[in-house]
């Protein structure tokens, strides 16, 4: 079994990474898995390889139940996402593809690596081998967020239950990621190969990859209070998204790769949620006002979060529309189908988001002192 996994030097693939290459599951004894990374300086580069496989080494062995579970890891550079005849040429060779990289939005990029596993469906007709090729592809719950500006969802409206076969094939198409996520599952019978959609909402916590560490929503609301004194919202701050600590997101990930091996009828090409809590921007915003208070280095002009008005001063501090509306906007998803299948989020339990922000604001401060 060869399995690629692309992102691997970000927040959430290098975090997929480390827990499909420490896995003990049985479905991966034997795997080969393989990091394509972008390549850039030839200094990067060879830093990054020696990075990967200090930790990854070149075969690793972990234990279940007395079996020892062997797998292969692997490096392979490419010249990026842009480069699709290239992606597809490599994407071929491998049976499974684990898309983390940031392509949720990047049609040419996706289309190529649906390309290159339809052509690995076809050679493996040909060599009369049953094996489907699988795309785990991960989107983003942006696809269902409103445009609330802070306002209350009242009625429950704005929730999404990926069991919600209706509600899910009403989302727009011209909602974000959703015509890359509309190709992805079409693929299943234009390509004949298996497609998952995973569908993170706010990812936190500290990532396990080796490279980036760190999500970017809570981080930028952090970093505009650490700039500006106070913790702020937008409006009345009391629209909500879900989340999910990225430890947890990794383990779905790795939840479905062990299903689509060993049971892929289990697995649908509909969307995948991860989820384990939900909290209003007002909530956040105070969060991180109230870890930012116990900080000594962070000097405070309230310690009670503030709301930005939405016409001025919200879009002063957000002058990117789509961004004020990843701040404001209501993206509640429940991850119905991955909870059946076995999945539960014990990292979130332990450490809910309110809970990691002060691990954060130091990084945060941190990475400041350190570029000054
Ligand atoms: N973080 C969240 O809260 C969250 C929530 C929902 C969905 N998502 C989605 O999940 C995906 C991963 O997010 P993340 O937070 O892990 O992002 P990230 O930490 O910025 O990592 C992005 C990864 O994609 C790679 N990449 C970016 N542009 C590339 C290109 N042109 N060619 C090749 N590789 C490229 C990066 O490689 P380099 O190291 O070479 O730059 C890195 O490995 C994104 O699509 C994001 O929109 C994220």
């Amino acid at each position: 079994m060869k399995i690629l996994v692309l992102g691997a030097t970000g927040f959430i693939g290098g975090t997929v990474l480390a827990a499909v290459v420490e896995a003990n599951e049985q479905e991966l004894a034997g795997a080969t898995v393989t990091a394509l990374v972008r390549r850039q300086s030839s200094e990067t580069d060879a830093a990054r390889e020696t990075k990967l496989r200090s930790r990854f080494g070149f075969e690793s062995t972990s234990k279940t139940a007395g079996k020892a579970v062997k797998k292969s890891f692997n490096i392979e550079f490419f010249a990026g996402l842009e480069a699709i005849d290239e992606l597809e040429e490599i994407v071929r060779s491998y049976d499974i593809v684990i898309n983390t990289a940031d392509a949720c939005d990047d049609l040419p990029a996706i289309q190529a690596i649906l390309r290159g596993l339809g052509a690995r469906a076809i050679s493996n007709r040909f060599d009369g081998s049953v094996t489907v090729p699988v795309l785990i592809h991960c989107s983003g719950t942006g696809v269902i967020m409103d445009s609330a500006l802070g306002e209350p969802d009242v009625d429950g409206k704005t929730i999404y239950a990926d069991d919600d076969i209706a509600k899910i094939t009403a989302i727009p198409p011209t909602n974000i990621h959703r015509d890359v996520d509309l190709i992805v599952a079409g693929a299943e019978s234009s390509f004949r190969i298996k497609t998952v959609t995973f569908v993170p909402p706010l990812v936190y916590g500290l990532g396990r990859g080796l490279f980036k560490r760190h999500s970017g929503q809570i981080p930028g609301l952090i970093r505009n209070c650490l700039a500006n004194g106070q913790a702020e919202f937008i409006g009345k701050g009391l629209s909500k998204w879900s989340n999910v600590h990225v430890v947890d997101l990794a383990q779905a990930f790795l939840h479905i790769l062990c299903r689509v091996i060993c049971d892929p009828d289990s697995v649908d090409n509909g969307y995948y949620f991860a989820e384990s809590g939900e909290l209003s921007w007002k909530e956040m915003a105070q969060g991180v006002a109230d870890a930012a208070a116990k900080n000594a280095p962070v000097n405070l002009k309230s310690k009670i979060a503030v709301s930005l008005q939405l016409e001025t001063d919200a879009k002063i501090r957000f002058p990117n529309e789509l961004a004020r509306h990843f701040y404001s906007s209501n993206s509640r998803s429940r991850a119905v189908k991955i909870r059946k299948l076995g999945w539960t989020p014990s990292v979130g339990n332990e450490i809910p988001l309110s809970e990691d922000l002060e691990r954060e604001i130091q990084y945060q401060i941190d990475l400041i002192g350190s570029s000054n």
